[in-house]
Protein backbone atom coordinates (compact mmCIF):
# COMPACT_ATOMS: atom_id res chain seq x y z
CA UNK A 1 0.00 0.00 0.00
CA UNK A 2 1.51 3.39 -1.13
CA UNK A 3 -0.79 5.51 0.99
CA UNK A 4 -2.27 4.96 4.17
CA UNK A 5 -6.15 5.21 2.78
CA UNK A 6 -9.23 6.94 4.82
CA UNK A 7 -9.78 4.11 6.79
CA UNK A 8 -6.82 3.06 8.55
CA UNK A 9 -6.03 7.07 8.59
CA UNK A 10 -9.14 7.70 10.53
CA UNK A 11 -7.97 5.15 13.14
CA UNK A 12 -4.86 6.38 14.10
CA UNK A 13 -4.50 7.62 17.58
CA UNK A 14 -4.15 11.30 18.88
CA UNK A 15 -1.67 13.02 20.75
CA UNK A 16 -2.80 13.82 24.36
CA UNK A 17 -3.45 16.55 26.48
CA UNK A 18 -0.40 16.14 28.51
CA UNK A 19 2.15 14.89 25.53
CA UNK A 20 1.37 18.27 24.35
CA UNK A 21 2.32 20.11 26.87
CA UNK A 22 5.53 17.70 27.68
CA UNK A 23 6.49 18.16 24.17
CA UNK A 24 5.76 21.98 24.22
CA UNK A 25 8.19 21.93 27.52
CA UNK A 26 11.07 20.35 26.08
CA UNK A 27 10.88 22.34 22.77
CA UNK A 28 11.15 25.62 25.15
CA UNK A 29 14.23 24.44 27.16
CA UNK A 30 15.37 23.97 23.49
CA UNK A 31 15.02 27.31 22.45
CA UNK A 32 16.13 28.80 25.76
CA UNK A 33 19.63 26.81 25.47
CA UNK A 34 19.91 27.97 22.26
CA UNK A 35 19.99 31.46 22.88
CA UNK A 36 23.37 30.83 23.91
CA UNK A 37 24.40 30.77 20.19
CA UNK A 38 21.68 32.61 18.51
CA UNK A 39 20.67 36.07 20.22
CA UNK A 40 22.78 38.38 17.94
CA UNK A 41 23.59 35.65 15.09
CA UNK A 42 20.67 33.64 13.72
CA UNK A 43 20.55 30.29 13.13
CA UNK A 44 20.93 29.57 9.05
CA UNK A 45 17.38 27.85 7.51
CA UNK A 46 18.59 24.43 7.79
CA UNK A 47 21.04 22.04 10.22
CA UNK A 48 23.85 19.67 8.93
CA UNK A 49 23.97 16.97 10.64
CA UNK A 50 21.25 17.37 12.88
CA UNK A 51 23.32 21.14 14.33
CA UNK A 52 22.58 24.69 12.84
CA UNK A 53 25.38 27.12 12.45
CA UNK A 54 24.93 30.59 13.30
CA UNK A 55 24.59 33.74 10.39
CA UNK A 56 23.54 36.77 10.32
CA UNK A 57 20.35 38.55 10.00
CA UNK A 58 19.65 37.29 6.26
CA UNK A 59 17.58 35.17 3.72
CA UNK A 60 14.01 33.75 4.43
CA UNK A 61 13.76 31.85 7.22
CA UNK A 62 15.30 34.06 10.05
CA UNK A 63 11.84 35.22 11.73
CA UNK A 64 11.21 31.34 12.21
CA UNK A 65 13.73 31.28 15.30
CA UNK A 66 12.59 34.88 16.42
CA UNK A 67 8.79 33.34 15.96
CA UNK A 68 10.34 30.05 17.75
CA UNK A 69 11.64 32.64 21.41
CA UNK A 70 8.40 34.23 21.28
CA UNK A 71 6.16 30.76 21.70
CA UNK A 72 8.32 29.64 23.98
CA UNK A 73 8.30 33.39 25.80
CA UNK A 74 4.69 33.04 25.80
CA UNK A 75 4.23 29.20 26.81
CA UNK A 76 7.26 30.24 30.22
CA UNK A 77 7.05 33.86 30.84
CA UNK A 78 10.72 34.02 30.71
CA UNK A 79 12.45 37.36 30.82
CA UNK A 80 15.21 36.38 29.01
CA UNK A 81 13.25 35.05 26.29
CA UNK A 82 11.46 38.10 25.64
CA UNK A 83 14.91 40.20 25.73
CA UNK A 84 16.23 37.99 23.49
CA UNK A 85 12.95 38.52 21.11
CA UNK A 86 13.23 42.02 21.56
CA UNK A 87 16.67 42.19 20.98
CA UNK A 88 15.92 40.57 17.42
CA UNK A 89 13.17 42.97 16.71
CA UNK A 90 15.80 45.90 16.89
CA UNK A 91 18.05 43.36 14.31
CA UNK A 92 14.90 43.17 11.95
CA UNK A 93 14.14 46.97 12.26
CA UNK A 94 17.80 47.48 11.23
CA UNK A 95 17.78 45.00 8.38
CA UNK A 96 14.23 46.66 6.47
CA UNK A 97 15.92 50.32 7.18
CA UNK A 98 18.96 49.53 5.84
CA UNK A 99 17.24 47.20 3.00
CA UNK A 100 19.33 44.27 3.71
CA UNK A 101 18.42 41.05 1.62
CA UNK A 102 14.97 42.28 1.52
CA UNK A 103 14.03 42.43 -2.11
CA UNK A 104 11.89 39.11 -1.89
CA UNK A 105 8.16 38.30 -0.92
CA UNK A 106 8.93 36.40 2.19
CA UNK A 107 9.36 39.71 3.91
CA UNK A 108 5.81 38.38 5.28
CA UNK A 109 7.21 35.32 7.19
CA UNK A 110 10.17 37.52 8.57
CA UNK A 111 8.44 40.31 9.82
CA UNK A 112 5.23 38.66 11.18
CA UNK A 113 6.73 36.12 13.26
CA UNK A 114 9.52 38.78 14.56
CA UNK A 115 8.16 41.99 14.66
CA UNK A 116 3.97 41.78 15.07
CA UNK A 117 4.68 38.69 17.24
CA UNK A 118 6.15 40.83 19.26
CA UNK A 119 4.55 44.27 19.00
CA UNK A 120 1.55 41.90 19.74
CA UNK A 121 2.93 40.38 23.01
CA UNK A 122 4.64 42.91 24.28
CA UNK A 123 3.79 46.06 22.61
CA UNK A 124 7.48 46.98 21.56
CA UNK A 125 7.09 50.20 19.35
CA UNK A 126 9.71 48.93 17.28
CA UNK A 127 8.16 46.25 16.20
CA UNK A 128 5.28 47.87 15.26
CA UNK A 129 8.01 50.21 13.63
CA UNK A 130 10.09 47.21 11.48
CA UNK A 131 6.60 45.43 10.33
CA UNK A 132 5.26 48.67 8.57
CA UNK A 133 8.30 49.10 7.04
CA UNK A 134 8.36 45.92 5.39
CA UNK A 135 4.37 46.08 4.67
CA UNK A 136 5.73 48.58 2.82
CA UNK A 137 8.48 47.03 0.66
CA UNK A 138 6.08 43.97 -0.15
CA UNK A 139 3.47 45.49 -1.30
CA UNK A 140 6.21 47.13 -4.33
CA UNK A 141 6.36 43.48 -5.49
CA UNK A 142 2.56 43.85 -6.51
CA UNK A 143 1.96 43.51 -10.29
CA UNK A 144 -1.17 45.07 -11.43
CA UNK A 145 -0.92 43.41 -15.04
CA UNK A 146 -1.56 39.72 -13.26
CA UNK A 147 -2.65 40.81 -10.10
CA UNK A 148 -0.47 39.23 -7.88
CA UNK A 149 2.94 39.66 -5.85
CA UNK A 150 6.37 38.29 -7.77
CA UNK A 151 8.02 36.15 -5.39
CA UNK A 152 11.87 36.03 -6.46
CA UNK A 153 13.71 37.96 -8.70
CA UNK A 154 14.09 41.43 -10.44
CA UNK A 155 10.90 43.29 -10.65
CA UNK A 156 8.70 42.55 -14.01
CA UNK A 157 11.68 40.35 -15.31
CA UNK A 158 9.80 37.60 -17.93
CA UNK A 159 11.67 35.04 -16.40
CA UNK A 160 10.29 35.71 -12.59
CA UNK A 161 6.71 36.92 -14.00
CA UNK A 162 5.47 34.57 -11.80
CA UNK A 163 3.61 33.65 -7.59
CA UNK A 164 4.45 30.87 -5.82
CA UNK A 165 2.11 28.66 -3.55
CA UNK A 166 3.86 29.86 -0.28
CA UNK A 167 3.24 33.10 -0.33
CA UNK A 168 -0.26 33.05 1.19
CA UNK A 169 1.43 33.28 4.11
CA UNK A 170 3.31 35.97 3.19
CA UNK A 171 -0.17 38.12 3.36
CA UNK A 172 -0.76 38.23 7.10
CA UNK A 173 1.51 41.22 7.34
CA UNK A 174 -1.03 43.11 5.32
CA UNK A 175 -3.64 42.32 6.61
CA UNK A 176 -1.88 43.30 9.79
CA UNK A 177 -0.81 46.72 8.50
CA UNK A 178 -4.05 47.61 7.35
CA UNK A 179 -6.10 46.65 10.61
CA UNK A 180 -2.77 48.81 12.43
CA UNK A 181 -3.04 51.72 10.45
CA UNK A 182 -6.82 52.20 8.55
CA UNK A 183 -5.06 52.18 5.74
CA UNK A 184 -7.52 49.22 3.40
CA UNK A 185 -4.38 49.42 0.51
CA UNK A 186 -2.43 46.47 2.23
CA UNK A 187 -5.45 43.92 2.25
CA UNK A 188 -6.46 45.06 -0.65
CA UNK A 189 -3.68 43.63 -2.38
CA UNK A 190 -3.78 40.87 -0.33
CA UNK A 191 -7.39 39.89 -1.49
CA UNK A 192 -6.43 40.22 -4.91
CA UNK A 193 -3.28 37.99 -4.81
CA UNK A 194 -5.03 35.51 -2.61
CA UNK A 195 -7.71 35.40 -5.30
CA UNK A 196 -5.13 35.09 -8.23
CA UNK A 197 -3.59 32.16 -6.45
CA UNK A 198 -6.24 30.14 -5.54
CA UNK A 199 -7.62 31.10 -9.22
CA UNK A 200 -5.17 29.71 -10.59
CA UNK A 201 -2.71 26.69 -8.44
CA UNK A 202 -5.05 24.65 -7.85
CA UNK A 203 -5.89 21.93 -10.27
CA UNK A 204 -8.85 19.83 -11.29
CA UNK A 205 -7.97 17.04 -8.91
CA UNK A 206 -7.28 19.29 -5.97
CA UNK A 207 -3.64 18.82 -5.94
CA UNK A 208 -1.54 22.25 -6.53
CA UNK A 209 1.24 24.09 -8.90
CA UNK A 210 4.35 25.55 -6.70
CA UNK A 211 4.55 28.48 -8.93
CA UNK A 212 2.38 29.89 -11.62
CA UNK A 213 3.97 32.06 -14.57
CA UNK A 214 1.89 35.44 -16.07
CA UNK A 215 2.49 37.16 -19.27
CA UNK A 216 4.00 40.47 -18.06
CA UNK A 217 2.82 42.44 -20.98
CA UNK A 218 -1.11 41.51 -20.51
CA UNK A 219 -1.11 40.08 -17.16
CA UNK A 220 -2.84 36.92 -18.71
CA UNK A 221 -2.04 33.69 -16.77
CA UNK A 222 0.55 31.73 -18.24
CA UNK A 223 1.50 28.33 -17.43
CA UNK A 224 2.50 26.57 -13.52
CA UNK A 225 5.80 25.15 -12.96
CA UNK A 226 7.54 23.63 -10.15
CA UNK A 227 10.67 24.47 -8.41
CA UNK A 228 11.11 22.50 -5.21
CA UNK A 229 8.38 19.65 -6.12
CA UNK A 230 9.56 16.54 -7.63
CA UNK A 231 8.22 17.68 -11.23
CA UNK A 232 5.88 20.13 -12.64
CA UNK A 233 2.44 17.78 -12.66
CA UNK A 234 3.24 16.43 -9.55
CA UNK A 235 2.26 17.70 -5.68
CA UNK A 236 5.53 19.19 -3.74
CA UNK A 237 4.49 18.39 -0.54
CA UNK A 238 4.88 21.71 1.89
CA UNK A 239 3.28 23.52 -1.40
CA UNK A 240 -0.03 21.49 -0.70
CA UNK A 241 0.43 22.36 2.99
CA UNK A 242 1.31 26.17 2.40
CA UNK A 243 -2.22 26.07 0.49
CA UNK A 244 -3.70 24.48 3.44
CA UNK A 245 -3.18 27.55 5.29
CA UNK A 246 -2.65 29.67 3.13
CA UNK A 247 -6.72 29.07 2.69
CA UNK A 248 -7.37 28.94 5.97
CA UNK A 249 -6.04 32.17 6.55
CA UNK A 250 -7.48 33.53 3.41
CA UNK A 251 -11.11 33.13 4.76
CA UNK A 252 -9.82 34.07 7.97
CA UNK A 253 -9.00 37.64 6.62
CA UNK A 254 -11.56 37.76 4.12
CA UNK A 255 -14.82 35.56 5.42
CA UNK A 256 -15.05 34.88 1.43
CA UNK A 257 -17.11 31.32 1.46
CA UNK A 258 -15.35 29.80 -1.58
CA UNK A 259 -12.10 29.33 0.71
CA UNK A 260 -13.64 27.15 2.85
CA UNK A 261 -14.12 24.32 -0.32
CA UNK A 262 -10.60 24.67 -1.80
CA UNK A 263 -9.13 24.54 1.58
CA UNK A 264 -11.45 20.91 2.15
CA UNK A 265 -10.32 19.94 -1.67
CA UNK A 266 -6.80 20.70 -1.11
CA UNK A 267 -6.61 19.34 2.73
CA UNK A 268 -8.06 16.04 1.21
CA UNK A 269 -5.79 15.72 -1.24
CA UNK A 270 -2.74 15.95 0.95
CA UNK A 271 -4.64 13.70 3.39
CA UNK A 272 -4.79 10.90 1.26
CA UNK A 273 -1.19 11.34 0.08
CA UNK A 274 0.06 10.47 3.55
CA UNK A 275 2.15 7.30 4.03
CA UNK A 276 1.17 5.23 7.06
CA UNK A 277 2.49 7.07 9.70
CA UNK A 278 1.56 10.37 9.03
CA UNK A 279 4.44 12.36 8.06
CA UNK A 280 4.57 12.83 4.00
CA UNK A 281 7.57 12.28 1.32
CA UNK A 282 8.92 16.06 0.39
CA UNK A 283 6.60 15.58 -2.59
CA UNK A 284 3.53 13.54 -2.47
CA UNK A 285 3.56 11.26 -5.77
CA UNK A 286 5.59 9.27 -3.01
CA UNK A 287 4.54 7.00 -0.39
CA UNK A 288 5.39 3.59 1.66
CA UNK A 289 8.06 1.85 -0.05
CA UNK A 290 9.79 4.96 -1.97
CA UNK A 291 12.95 5.69 -1.28
CA UNK A 292 12.70 9.38 -0.69
CA UNK A 293 13.07 11.80 2.44
CA UNK A 294 10.65 12.87 4.33
CA UNK A 295 9.14 16.50 4.70
CA UNK A 296 8.36 16.67 7.96
CA UNK A 297 7.86 20.36 8.24
CA UNK A 298 4.91 20.08 5.77
CA UNK A 299 3.19 17.83 8.22
CA UNK A 300 3.63 20.98 11.15
CA UNK A 301 2.35 23.41 8.60
CA UNK A 302 -0.94 21.20 7.33
CA UNK A 303 -1.99 20.70 11.04
CA UNK A 304 -1.46 24.44 12.04
CA UNK A 305 -3.75 24.89 9.09
CA UNK A 306 -6.29 22.33 9.89
CA UNK A 307 -6.27 23.99 13.50
CA UNK A 308 -6.78 27.63 12.32
CA UNK A 309 -9.75 26.83 9.58
CA UNK A 310 -10.94 24.49 12.41
CA UNK A 311 -12.41 27.88 14.02
CA UNK A 312 -14.88 28.31 11.49
CA UNK A 313 -16.44 25.51 11.08
CA UNK A 314 -19.53 23.45 11.92
CA UNK A 315 -19.27 21.30 15.35
CA UNK A 316 -18.73 18.17 13.39
CA UNK A 317 -16.09 19.03 10.52
CA UNK A 318 -13.75 21.17 13.16
CA UNK A 319 -13.74 17.83 15.34
CA UNK A 320 -12.62 15.93 11.87
CA UNK A 321 -10.16 18.58 11.47
CA UNK A 322 -8.52 19.14 14.81
CA UNK A 323 -8.48 15.20 14.87
CA UNK A 324 -6.27 14.89 11.78
CA UNK A 325 -4.29 17.38 13.65
CA UNK A 326 -3.70 15.64 16.59
CA UNK A 327 -2.95 12.19 14.76
CA UNK A 328 -0.06 14.45 12.87
CA UNK A 329 1.19 15.54 15.99
CA UNK A 330 0.74 12.52 17.61
CA UNK A 331 3.56 11.06 14.79
CA UNK A 332 5.88 14.30 15.08
CA UNK A 333 6.44 13.78 18.42
CA UNK A 334 6.73 9.98 18.85
CA UNK A 335 8.99 9.67 15.55
CA UNK A 336 10.19 13.17 14.62
CA UNK A 337 11.15 15.22 17.52
CA UNK A 338 14.32 15.64 18.94
CA UNK A 339 14.46 14.42 21.85
CA UNK A 340 17.84 14.78 23.93
CA UNK A 341 19.83 18.35 23.17
CA UNK A 342 22.57 16.41 22.16
CA UNK A 343 20.92 14.81 19.14
CA UNK A 344 20.47 17.91 17.67
CA UNK A 345 19.68 21.74 18.97
CA UNK A 346 16.74 21.88 16.36
CA UNK A 347 13.07 20.55 17.47
CA UNK A 348 12.38 18.36 15.11
CA UNK A 349 14.46 16.26 12.30
CA UNK A 350 13.51 14.09 8.80
CA UNK A 351 12.70 17.46 7.14
CA UNK A 352 13.58 18.67 3.25
CA UNK A 353 14.27 22.17 2.08
CA UNK A 354 15.11 21.26 -1.66
CA UNK A 355 15.57 18.10 -2.82
CA UNK A 356 17.13 18.51 -6.70
CA UNK A 357 15.59 16.51 -9.05
CA UNK A 358 15.89 15.81 -13.22
CA UNK A 359 12.58 17.86 -13.12
CA UNK A 360 13.26 20.46 -10.95
CA UNK A 361 15.15 23.94 -10.58
CA UNK A 362 16.11 24.48 -7.04
CA UNK A 363 19.41 24.14 -5.59
CA UNK A 364 20.12 20.68 -3.22
CA UNK A 365 20.24 21.56 0.08
CA UNK A 366 19.16 20.75 3.69
CA UNK A 367 17.76 17.42 2.96
CA UNK A 368 16.68 14.99 5.72
CA UNK A 369 17.62 17.74 8.52
CA UNK A 370 15.89 20.15 10.37
CA UNK A 371 14.92 23.72 9.24
CA UNK A 372 14.00 26.62 10.80
CA UNK A 373 10.27 26.79 9.90
CA UNK A 374 9.82 23.06 10.27
CA UNK A 375 10.86 23.61 13.90
CA UNK A 376 8.57 26.45 14.30
CA UNK A 377 5.33 25.36 12.63
CA UNK A 378 5.71 22.25 15.06
CA UNK A 379 5.68 24.65 17.88
CA UNK A 380 2.78 26.44 16.81
CA UNK A 381 0.78 23.72 16.14
CA UNK A 382 1.34 22.65 20.07
CA UNK A 383 1.10 26.00 21.26
CA UNK A 384 -2.63 25.36 19.83
CA UNK A 385 -3.12 22.49 21.00
CA UNK A 386 -1.96 23.63 24.59
CA UNK A 387 -4.22 26.78 24.58
CA UNK A 388 -6.31 29.66 23.00
CA UNK A 389 -3.71 31.03 21.19
CA UNK A 390 -3.65 34.11 19.78
CA UNK A 391 -2.28 34.12 15.69
CA UNK A 392 0.91 35.84 14.86
CA UNK A 393 -0.67 35.62 11.66
N1 LIG B 1 9.04 29.09 0.97
C1 LIG B 1 10.13 28.28 0.63
C2 LIG B 1 10.00 26.89 1.07
O1 LIG B 1 8.97 26.49 1.54
O2 LIG B 1 10.96 26.16 0.95
N1 LIG C 1 13.89 28.57 -2.97
C1 LIG C 1 14.14 27.68 -4.03
C2 LIG C 1 15.57 27.46 -4.36
O1 LIG C 1 16.37 28.08 -4.29
O2 LIG C 1 16.14 26.66 -4.74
Amino acid sequence: MKWIGKEALERKEEISTADVLEALDFASEQVSAGLRDFTRVFPMAYSENGFYRGMENVDWTTGFWTGEIWLSYEHTQSPGLREAGEMQIDSFLDRIRKERDVETHDLGFLYTLSCVAGYKLTGNENGRKGALLAADKLITRFHEKGNFIQAWGRLGAPGHYRLIIDCLLNLPLLYWASLETGNESYAEVARKHTKTTLDHVVRPDHSTWHTFFFDPDTGKADHGATCQGYRDGSAWARGQAWGIYGTAIGYRYTEEESYISVFKEVTDYFLRHLPSDLVPFWDLEFGDGDLQPKDSSSASIAACGMLEMAKYLGEKERDYYIGMAKKILKSLADGYRVKAPGESNGLVLHSTYCNSSPFNTCRHRGVDECNLWGDYFYMEALTRLAKNWNPYW
